[in-house]
C-alpha cells in the first residue's frame, strides 16, 4: 500500500504547484465579484479577518495531516483522516476530500476551456471592431447559449465548438496528470505561475494608468473610482452576516481549503520537511495574486469605461467573457490584442494549475487502494469528469452548473472542513496536532495559533456553518432580526432560497418535473443532484471495499 513511487522534485516547484493550486479563476472573477456584490470595501475587513482566522490555520491543517497521512502511505483524504481518528466513520468523512473535488473540475475545466478558446479568439482577432452588444452575443453564441427557456421544449444547449475545445482541454489535464507531480504538475507550475504573474502585472498596470476614460455623461467612468470602491474600508459591515458569510465563503474557495487538495499535494512531502513556512509561502502568494492582481484588473478597467452603477449592477464572472473584449477594443486593435492574449492566458493558467490540483486526490486514491498506474488512473479519471461535465454544457441553462458550484464549490466544503477541524484539534487532539505543524518547521510558528486553531477557527466555521444552513431573507443583521421575531410570535422561520435547508428541501420552490410533457428546470436541479449523490455513494462504496482490503492483508500479515 505504501508505494510512494511519486514526490515532489523541489521546493520551489512544490510551493508554485500549491499556489497554483490555490491560485485560480476564484482569484480574478470570483473575488472582485463577491467584492462588489459585498459593498466592496465592506467586504475587506471580514475577508482579512477571516484569512488569519480561518484561512491560515486551515492551511496549517492541512498541510501538515496531508504529510503525516503520507509518511503513512495515505494520500487521499479517507485514509488520511481515517490514520488520525479512532471511528470508522472518518474514512467515510474523508469522502468529501475526493468528491468536491470531482463535482468542482467538471464544471471549472469547462470555464477553462472557454479561457483556451478565447486566448485564440484574442490572437486571430475574432472581437476587433465588435461593440459590447456584440461581444457579448459572441459568448452566447459560442456557448449555445439561446437566452431564456421556452416552455414545451426541450433546451438543451448543443455549442459544437466548445465542446471540442473542452475535451481537448480535458484530454491536456488528463497528460499532465499521467506524467505525475515532478513530470508534469511541477513542470507546469514552473512556467505558469510566473507568466500568469507577469500577465497580472501588465494589465493591473493598464488598469491603474487608465484614470478618467473622459466618457461624456458619466462621471464615474474612471478607474480610480473603481479601486477606490474596492479599498474604502467600511467597518459598518462588520455587523453583517451576509458580507461575513460571502467572504469566508470567498477566502475557502480562492485557498482551496476544505477540498482535500491540500492533503494530497502535502502527502507527497517527506515526514522532516518543513510544512509551516511553505504553506505560509504558497498562501500569501495567492493573496498576492487576488488582493494586489485580481482586485486591479475587471472591475477598475470597467468602471473606466462602464461607470460604478453599470458595474454595481452587472458584476458577475461572464463579465470576463461578455464585457472585456469589449473594453480591451477601446486601446486599439494591438493593444487589445496583447491585452486579451494577457487575459486570457492568465485565466487559463490559473484555472489549469488548479484543475491539475483537483485532479490528484482521485488518483492518489486509486493507486493507494487498487494499485492502479498513473495513466490508468488518469484515463479512467478523465471518463469521469466528462460524464460529470457533460450536463453542465447541454444543459447549462437550466442551471446545471450553478448547481454544481452550489454543492461542490460552496456547501460540501464547509462540511469538510468543520469535520477536519474538530478531527485535527480534538479528536486527534492540537497537542499532537501541533508537534505535527512545527516539526522541521523553517518559521516560528506564533504561539498564539495553538489557541486559535483549538477554539477560534473550530468556533469560526462552526457558525458559518450554521448561519448558512439557516440563514433567513437576505441575510442582512436586520433579517435575523426579523427573523428571531417571527419565530418567537409565529414560529415559523423566512428561509432565504440559498440557505442549505431551504435547498435540500425546496422549501421556496415550486417541485414540477413536467410541464405538458417537458422537463422543467427543477427536474435538471433534482436529476442534477442525483448524479452528485451518486457519485458520494460511489466514492464512499469504494472506500468500504478498499477498507475490507486493508483488513485482510493486516489478517495476513498477523497471521
Ligand atoms: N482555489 C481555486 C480558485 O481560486 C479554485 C478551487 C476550488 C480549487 N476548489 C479547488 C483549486 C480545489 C484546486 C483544488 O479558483
Ligand atoms: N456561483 C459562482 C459565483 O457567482 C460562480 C463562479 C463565479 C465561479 N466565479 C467563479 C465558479 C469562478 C468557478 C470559478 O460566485
Amino acid at each position: 500500500m505504501a508505494k510512494t513511487s511519486d514526490g515532489w522534485g523541489s521546493r520551489i516547484g512544490l510551493v508554485l504547484a500549491m499556489a497554483g493550486n490555490a491560485v485560480g479563476l476564484g482569484n480574478f472573477l470570483r473575488f472582485p465579484v463577491q467584492a462588489v456584490q459585498n459593498g466592496g470595501g465592506a467586504f475587506i475587513i471580514p475577508y482579512f479577518v477571516s484569512f488569519l482566522l480561518m484561512g491560515i490555520p486551515l492551511l496549517w491543517v492541512e498541510w501538515s495531516m496531508g504529510r503525516y497521512g503520507g509518511v503513512r502511505g495515505n494520500h487521499s483524504t479517507p485514509f488520511i483522516v481515517d490514520s488520525m481518528g479512532k471511528s470508522r466513520i472518518w474514512k467515510y468523512v474523508g469522502v468529501f476530500g475526493i468528491f468536491t473535488n470531482l463535482g468542482i473540475i467538471s464544471y471549472y475545466t469547462y470555464i477553462e476551456s472557454w479561457t483556451l478558446s478565447y486566448t485564440f479568439q484574442s490572437i486571430f482577432q475574432t472581437f476587433h471592431g465588435m461593440d459590447r452588444q456584440q461581444v457579448s452575443a459572441a459568448f452566447n453564441t459560442y456557448a449555445g447559449i439561446h437566452g431564456g427557456l421556452k416552455d414545451n421544449q426541450l433546451d438543451i444547449n448543443f455549442p459544437v465548438v466548445a465542446i471540442i475545445v473542452f475535451l481537448i482541454t480535458l484530454g491536456i489535464n488528463i497528460y499532465i496528470l499521467s506524467k505525475g507531480l515532478s513530470g508534469g504538475i511541477e513542470k507546469v507550475a514552473k512556467i505558469a505561475m510566473p507568466l500568469l504573474i507577469l500577465f497580472g502585472i501588465f494589465l493591473a498596470i493598464r488598469a491603474v494608468t487608465l484614470g478618467s476614460t473622459g466618457i461624456s455623461g458619466c462621471s464615474t467612468c474612471n478607474s480610480h473610482v473603481g479601486l477606490n470602491f474596492l479599498w474604502n474600508p467600511d467597518f459598518t459591515s462588520l455587523a453583517n452576516p451576509k458580507v461575513w458569510l460571502a467572504a469566508a465563503g470567498q477566502i475557502f474557495f480562492t485557498l482551496s481549503v476544505g477540498m482535500g487538495t491540500i492533503h494530497c499535494y502535502a502527502a507527497y512531502i517527506k515526514k522532516n520537511n518543513d510544512v509551516a513556512l511553505n504553506a505560509m509561502s504558497a498562501g500569501w502568494m495567492n493573496e498576492f495574486v487576488e488582493i494586489v492582481l485580481g482586485a486591479s484588473v475587471v472591475i477598475p478597467i470597467a468602471v473606466g469605461y462602464m461607470g460604478l452603477d453599470w458595474v454595481k449592477e452587472n458584476a458577475g464572472f461572464m463579465m470576463a467573457f461578455k464585457t472585456m473584449p469589449y473594453l480591451f477594443n477601446q486601446w486599439g486593435a494591438i493593444l487589445a490584442t496583447i491585452s486579451g492574449v494577457a487575459w486570457f492566458g492568465l485565466l487559463f493558467f490559473a484555472g489549469i494549475t488548479s484543475s491539475l490540483a483537483m485532479g490528484t486526490p482521485f488518483m492518489g486514491f486509486v493507486e493507494d487502494e487498487f494499485g492502479w498506474g498513473r495513466k490508468k488512473a488518469s484515463i479512467v479519471l478523465g471518463f469521469i469528469i466528462l460524464i460529470l461535465a457533460l450536463p453542465t454544457i447541454l444543459f447549462f441553462e437550466y442551471g446545471v452548473f450553478d448547481e454544481y458550484d452550489y454543492w461542490t464549490g460552496t456547501v460540501s466544503l464547509v462540511i469538510f472542513a468543520t469535520a477536519e477541524i474538530i478531527l485535527f484539534s480534538w479528536v486527534f487532539g492540537l497537542k499532537k496536532g501541533w508537534r505535527e505543524i512545527t516539526r522541521g518547521a523553517d518559521i516560528n510558528v506564533p504561539v498564539i495559533y495553538k489557541f486559535i486553531i483549538k477554539w477560534v477557527t473550530p468556533i469560526f466555521i462552526l457558525t458559518i456553518f450554521i448561519t448558512a444552513l439557516v440563514k433567513p431573507l437576505n441575510g442582512e443583521m436586520s433579517d435575523w432580526q426579523t427573523a428571531f421575531h417571527q419565530l418567537f410570535s409565529k414560529g415559523t422561520w423566512p428561509w432565504a432560497n440559498d440557505s442549505i435547508i431551504a435547498q435540500v428541501f425546496h422549501l421556496k420552490e415550486k417541485i414540477i418535473y413536467f410541464k405538458n410533457g417537458t422537463p422543467t428546470a427543477m427536474f435538471f436541479k433534482d436529476m442534477s443532484r442525483l448524479l452528485l449523490l451518486s457519485t458520494f455513494l460511489g466514492l464512499s462504496y469504494f472506500v468500504h471495499v478498499a477498507a475490507k482490503k486493508r483488513k485482510l492483508k493486516a489478517k495476513k500479515i498477523a497471521s
